[in-house]
């Protein structure tokens, strides 16, 4: 068994990540969340007193910080500056900061590079926007995730609410995927783009594991 990339894009709160680390765990292979590197960058950004739509600073601070993915026991940590801030990235105020800071050009190529680093030499499952666009085009699976912003809100406000935050409406939630699907798809570097070759999921028609055992009957027996 060689080695292998599957690359799965898809809007915020599609059930990328859910879908992602349940074929890592059932194949055995590495996951990387690539949308926690650019939560890192929005972290660094909320802790500095930086609006992440402003593009020059925004520059400035990604000249200045260190932002590094380490693997404790096959599960990512993100470190800025030294820190461990993994429990600080998925609040709805990071979520919002994220979109703005990916949107920056500026952002992207220190990321993506380091994606390709840590995707190179292990077989991964990656998700993100732009993995079959931009990061691994010569990846060997691509998947499109896709599920109905509705769906997607009635999920993100579910799991909030077991992570004990109950400061947002479904309203407020369902605004803010919208927001964030704009942004992320109009934006002019590395939109959310689904190439051609990509194969669609649509994880409101599935369960957690329905839509795991689909993914999964699209890989050739060596890699299962
Ligand atoms: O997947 P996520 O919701 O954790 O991603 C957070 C933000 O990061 C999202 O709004 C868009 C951005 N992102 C990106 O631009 N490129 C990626 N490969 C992953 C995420």
């Amino acid at each position: 068994m060689g080695i292998y990339q599957i690359a799965i894009d898809g809007p915020s709160g599609s059930g990328k990540s859910t879908l992602a680390k349940g074929v890592a765990k059932e194949l055995g292979i590495m996951y990387l969340d690539t949308g926690a590197m650019y939560r890192t960058c929005a972290v660094a950004s909320i802790k500095k007193g930086i609006n992440p739509k402003d593009a020059d600073a925004v520059k400035k601070m990604m000249d200045e910080v260190k932002i590094d993915v380490e693997f404790v026991d096959g599960v990512q940590h993100m470190i800025l500056d030294g820190e461990d801030v993994t429990g600080e990235l998925r609040t709805p105020q990071t979520s919002i900061a994220a979109s703005d800071v990916s949107a920056h050009p500026v952002v992207r190529p220190a990321m993506v590079s380091l994606q390709r680093e840590i995707a190179k030499n292990q077989t991964f499952v990656l998700d993100g926007r732009d993995i079959a666009s931009v990061v691994l085009p010569d990846a060997k699976y691509k998947f499109f995730v896709v599920c109905a912003p509705e769906v997607r809100a009635e999920r993100r406000l579910a799991e909030l609410e077991a992570a004990g935050d109950h400061s947002q409406t479904k309203e407020e939630v369902l605004r803010d995927i919208i927001y964030r699907d704009e942004q992320d798809s109009k934006r002019a570097t590395s939109p959310l783009i689904q190439v051609p070759e990509a194969i669609v999921i649509d994880t409101g028609k599935y369960d957690i594991e329905g839509t795991r055992e689909f993914l999964l009957s699209h890989l050739d027996e060596e890699d299962k």
